[in-house]
């Protein structure tokens, strides 16, 4: 059977979604009982991180350990990828020690290259193009939330980033109604917006994009941010800052939305900058939902990807 990987969210199939949705429950319900299933016994997980993380590498680390598997993880100072030794070579070294690889890394291409000279399956734990994990759990969040995922309305309001386009993506494959808001010059990237029009089975009709936040949010069920400045991009701060000056989700914002319009961000927030405290800490607010369900899910999808690769 040919390894499953999850470089992008358009490795998934929406049976793939579902499958992991109905494991994460599961796995989250067994957990809050203390009954830990060891799905990946003696099994071990490699976790590579070029970029800083909290909840991310959490997660992973203790979802593999629930799991019952080992994780080892590497800095990207440590490893040196494509400096100190090349990417196939890291790949062929790592599959013959353990059973997942978890990589966050800057460039799409990273993932991509580490995948095809890996014979385990690899996970994006986050590139500049995409971040498949958040957007899992973000939609397993507004599934419990809302006991269903049919007929809502999300929009993301900020900028076109990776988070944006696993968004994006995930949502036009589970028929979610998609809109988003970014300033010029900052859209998600138009090959992405037209995969997930082709995705959604309402075409283009369920995918909005344009510069107004106040037409953006209008009619949604939940409200999405993130930083204007990604890892990576600190230099360009300041400039952003002016940039996306009226693009902060705050409670004028979230009062053109539906009544009682969940907030959602994908963490670490900038209080002040694209979030409001009010936006953030009212009790709409699931961003901690969120942060947990990473949790769940990503054992989901360790588990699942192992099971599928087997
Ligand atoms: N949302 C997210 O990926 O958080 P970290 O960068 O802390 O892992």
């Amino acid at each position: 059977m040919p390894k499953h990987d999850l470089r992008r969210i358009g490795d998934l199939t929406l049976e793939d979604v579902r499958a992991v949705f109905d494991l994460a429950a599961t796995l989250k319900a067994e957990l809050k009982r203390r009954a830990l299933r060891p799905l990946l016994a003696g099994r071990s997980v490699a976790m590579l991180f070029e970029k800083p993380s909290l909840r991310t590498r959490a997660t992973f680390d203790l979802g593999a350990a629930q799991l019952g598997a080992h994780p080892i993880s590497f800095t990207g100072a440590e490893v040196g990828l494509g400096r100190r030794e090349s990417i196939p070579d890291v790949a062929r070294n790592l599959e013959r020690w353990v059973d997942l690889v978890v990589m966050r890394t800057f460039a799409q291409s990273n993932v991509d290259q580490l995948a095809a000279h890996c014979s385990k399956p690899v996970i994006n734990a986050l590139s500049d193009y995409e971040h498949p994990c958040q957007a899992l759990a973000d939609f397993f969040t507004l599934n419990e939330h809302f006991g269903s995922l049919d007929s809502l309305r999300v929009a993301y309001v900020g900028d076109g980033n990776n988070v944006t386009h696993s968004l994006l993506l995930l949502g036009a494959l589970l028929g979610v109604e998609m809109r988003v808001a970014t300033p010029d010059g900052y859209a998600p990237a138009a090959a992405v917006v037209e995969q997930a029009r082709r995705t959604h089975p309402r075409g283009a009709a369920g995918v909005w994009t344009g510069h107004d936040p106040l037409e953006c949010v209008r009619g949604c069920d939940a409200v999405y941010t993130d930083v204007w400045a990604s890892m990576g991009q600190e230099h360009e701060a300041a400039e952003r800052a002016r940039a996306f000056a009226g693009y902060q989700v705050n409670s004028a914002l979230l009062a053109r939305a539906k009544p009682g319009a969940k907030v959602m961000h994908c963490l670490p927030a900038h209080r002040g900058e694209e979030i409001s405290d009010d936006a953030m800490d009212s009790p709409h607010s699931i961003v901690f939902d969120q942060a947990e369900n990473r949790l769940h899910v990503q054992k989901a999808v360790m588990a699942y990807l192992f099971e599928r690769s087997r």
